[in-house]
């Protein structure tokens, strides 16, 4: 049977494109549902532009009732995928979905992740340390920010003469290439389990 993606994103949405281009004419996985926290997220269109259905969440129901595991498990939703998605996961939803919720932050964890660490802040603060490194992490989500079993890492160098722009846009390129497949992966050895 075909597998379906979730996708969770507060904004942009180039790695939900991604996501979503990867998987087209893909008879095997295909990309369900795009779930914003934003009505005006650009990537609610993005996903409307592919005909993907797409739905927004308010705060309070999504802390206070579990409303969405329904939702979800009637669309037979096998993977969450957390791409800019910047609310903290509910412990109901972490415990609905075990192993099934995937993130990807732009720096290579443990370092640089947790509470307000996000796109450019994630960046500057990088810079800042004077690393000479940084990169991506897919990882599995629990109940913490940034704190899961990590499936994937790669790398990309930070030179001196970098702004936080220029490390961003490297990472991104580095998302752009991995998380795809990476998403794939885990789903095909999930359905061998
Ligand atoms: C990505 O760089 C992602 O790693 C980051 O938000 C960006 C979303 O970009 N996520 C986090 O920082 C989570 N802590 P996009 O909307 O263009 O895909």
């Amino acid at each position: 049977m075909e597998k379906k993606i979730a996708i969770f994103a507060s904004g942009t949405g180039s790695n939900a494109k991604k996501i979503i281009e990867y998987f087209l004419g893909n008879d095997q996985i295909r990309v369900d549902l795009v779930i914003s926290n934003k009505g005006t997220a650009p990537v609610l269109a993005i996903a409307q532009s592919f005909g993907i259905d797409t739905m927004v969440i308010d705060r309070s129901s999504f802390y206070q009732s579990d409303i969405i595991v329904d939702q979800l498990k009637g669309r037979d939703i096998e993977l969450l995928v957390l791409a800019g998605f910047l609310w903290l996961v509910p412990d109901y939803l972490v415990r609905a979905f075990p192993n099934q919720i995937v993130n990807i932050h732009p720096a290579l964890l443990p370092k640089f992740g947790g509470k307000g660490m996000y796109g450019m802040n994630v960046h500057k603060a990088v810079k800042e340390s004077g690393e000479t490194e940084t990169g991506i992490t897919i990882h599995y989500v629990n109940e913490k920010y940034d704190d899961g079993k990590s499936i994937f890492q790669a790398t990309c160098p930070v030179y001196d003469a970098d702004t936080p722009e220029q490390i961003a846009k490297r990472v991104l390129q580095l998302e752009h290439e991995n998380f795809p497949k990476v998403i794939e992966k885990v789903l095909l050895e999930a359905g061998n389990n």
